[in-house]
């Protein structure tokens, strides 16, 4: 059980992010839904509400180091501590290799893996203080095999740590 532990799951507004932020608190956590969309963000917090759970929505991009900060801050004020990151958020910009742009490489690069760094970097800091703490990267079987089209998405998730740091 995780009761009262606090975590941080990003993309959290839909999809698999989703059901890992429900799934943790149904194991008992109080639960950070990260999301750029508000919307779906807020809705994720009310199913966790319902649940019986703690939760708050919170807005921010995972490639912007200051409104990160402000999200863990905020949830450390709220709860004293976070025990748990899920770095979830990720996005696709697919294109053969030779019709690949630039900006579609960096957008998948920065989002895939250093918005993992950033969010890691930052949450080290009161998880270093509390001597303990887990962080999860979801990566894919495409940074392992690589696949057609998805030379980015392939080295963004390649490059995520999978053993303890
Ligand atoms: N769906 C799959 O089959 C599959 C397979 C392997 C790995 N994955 C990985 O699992 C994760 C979730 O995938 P999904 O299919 O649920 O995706 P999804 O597109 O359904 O959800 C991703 C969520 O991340 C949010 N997001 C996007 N950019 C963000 C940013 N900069 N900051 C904060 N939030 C942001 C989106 O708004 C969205 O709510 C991704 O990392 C994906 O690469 C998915």
């Amino acid at each position: 059980m995780l009761t009262d532990q606090v975590a941080i799951v990003t993309g959290a507004g839909r999809g698999i992010g989703r059901v890992i932020a429900l799934t943790l608190a149904d194991r008992g956590a109080n639960v950070v839904i990260n999301d750029v969309d508000g919307e779906s963000a807020q809705a994720t917090a009310a199913e966790i509400e319902q649940q019986g759970r703690e939760s708050l929505a919170f807005v921010a991009d995972v490639t912007d180091e200051a409104q990160i900060e402000q999200m863990v801050g905020t949830a450390v004020d709220k709860w004293g501590r976070v025990d748990i990151l899920v770095n979830n958020a990720g996005i696709t910009r697919d294109s053969l290799l030779v019709r690949m742009k630039e900006d579609q490489w960096d957008a998948v690069l920065d989002v895939n893996l250093k918005g993992a760094f950033i969010c890691s970097k930052v949450v080290a800091r009161p998880m270093m203080k509390a001597r303990g703490g887990r962080i999860i990267n979801i990566a894919s079987v495409v940074g392992l095999i690589g696949n057609v089209g998805q030379a980015n998405y392939s080295a963004a998730k390649g490059g995520l740590p999978r053993h303890h740091l």
